[in-house]
């Protein structure tokens, strides 16, 4: 079988960009990239790919159906990864529109346009074909001390990003039972490493400390996330648009839980170890304890064995090391970054 091409929406994203470098840097797809290019897209994080005859980027909207129509035409993929969404819950928090017009509606296009074209495939192509939604475990809500979400877990979003979100699963699904349409869902956990916009807890507290800003940490710091290393999820997102079952979701998770504090104590402890220039006590020294997001869901946690017996995917990286050279990636990449906190955003507080 030749090597397929992928239509990736959200291709200049954080995860979105190490799935682009990943499958045309191990020659496993042709891919084209639409990506609107919002604040949260970087198109240096795929430098690496300029002139790679495998790739190819593309300015537009997933709201805009003719701009769709144009590229399922044009470069006739054998499938699509949707990844394109505003992924912040705390700008969710602030204003939902854009959250509601690309999560809902540009998502329902894209159902729409697609669905259309793959009618009028030919059978070898119509069978190879699968439209992959990226979504994420927040749809299911919040989890208690005990217990982790299955795929069977009833969703129950609590902010207008994971309700948003929640509405697109629920809408590839229906294009799947109504129409027959080949749907895969995958519902990830907590993403880390490079090149992640430094909104997320991660790379924020990151530039925070190196800057010796406070490191804010709302509430008491006991919410819980289960974080997965970027690379782990590309390779389980190609392993499912490759492999899955359709009309099936899949759970991606690292079974990494760690509490809020716990997270940042980390990042200070290497940070103290690889520079040279913490505050007196340490980066932890930062810490400050601030009010609440509203809605906070306090644990997720994934239960990704379906994935693990199904496809044979397994996380390759720990918490600790990934942590580790997440931290040595930032400090060695401040031209990546700095442009960002300079003239995008720089770690004001958001969605209260
Ligand atoms: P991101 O915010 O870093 O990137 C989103 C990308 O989508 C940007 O390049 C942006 O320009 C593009 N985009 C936004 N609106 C668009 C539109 N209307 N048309 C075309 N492009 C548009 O997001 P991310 O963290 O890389 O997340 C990618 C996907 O994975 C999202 O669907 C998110 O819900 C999901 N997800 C994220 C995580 C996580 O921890 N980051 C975990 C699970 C699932
Ligand atoms: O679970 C998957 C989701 O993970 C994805 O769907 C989202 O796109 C992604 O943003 C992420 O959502 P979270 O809300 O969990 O991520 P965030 O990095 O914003 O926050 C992680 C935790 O840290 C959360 O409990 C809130 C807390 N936090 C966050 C920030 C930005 C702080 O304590 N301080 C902060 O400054």
């Amino acid at each position: 079988m030749d090597k397929p091409t992928i239509l990736i929406t959200g291709g200049a994203g954080f995860i979105g960009s190490a799935l682009c470098r990943y499958l045309v840097q191990n020659s496993l797809a042709r891919v084209v990239n639409l990506d609107a290019l919002t604040y949260a897209a970087n198109l240096s994080s795929l430098s690496v790919l300029d002139g790679c005859d495998d790739y190819f980027f593309e300015e537009g909207n997933v709201c805009d159906a003719e701009k769709v129509d144009e590229l399922l035409e044009k470069y006739k993929p054998d499938g699509v990864i949707h990844l394109a969404a505003e992924s912040h819950v705390d700008r969710s928090i602030s204003g939902a529109q854009t959250f509601v017009q690309t999560n809902i509606v540009g998502t329902s296009i894209l159902l729409d346009r697609s669905l259309e074209y793959w009618k009028k495939l030919d059978e070898e192509k119509s069978e190879r074909f699968k439209f992959h939604l990226v979504s994420t475990d927040e749809v299911y809500g919040s989890l208690g001390a005990e217990g982790l979400f299955s795929e069977e877990t009833a969703y129950d979003p609590s902010s207008p990003y994971s309700a948003s979100k929640a509405a697109a699963d629920h809408l590839a699904m229906a294009w799947y039972r109504t129409y027959g349409f080949p749907v895969v869902i995958s519902n990830c956990s907590n993403n880390y490493g490079p090149y992640q916009f430094p909104e997320k807890l991660i790379p924020l507290i990151m530039l925070n400390a190196l800057h010796h800003k406070k490191l804010p940490i709302y509430g008491d710091g006991s919410n819980v996330r289960d974080w997965l290393h970027v690379d782990d999820h590309v390779k389980a997102l190609w392993m499912i648009w490759d492999e899955a079952r359709i009309g099936e979701k899949y759970n991606v998770g690292g079974g990494n839980e760690r509490t809020n504090h716990e997270v940042v104590l980390k990042i200070c402890s290497v940070l103290d170890e690889l520079t040279d220039s913490a505050p007196e006590g340490g980066y932890k020294s930062l810490i400050e304890f601030v009010i609440d997001r509203p809605g906070h869901d306090s644990r997720y946690a994934i239960d990704a064995s379906k994935l693990e017996f199904e496809l044979g995917w397994e996380a390759e990286e720990n918490f600790e090391s990934g942590i580790r050279s997440t931290v040595s990636w930032y400090l060695a990449n401040e031209s990546w970054w700095k442009p960002i906190i300079e003239d995008k955003y720089s770690g004001e507080r958001l969605g209260l």
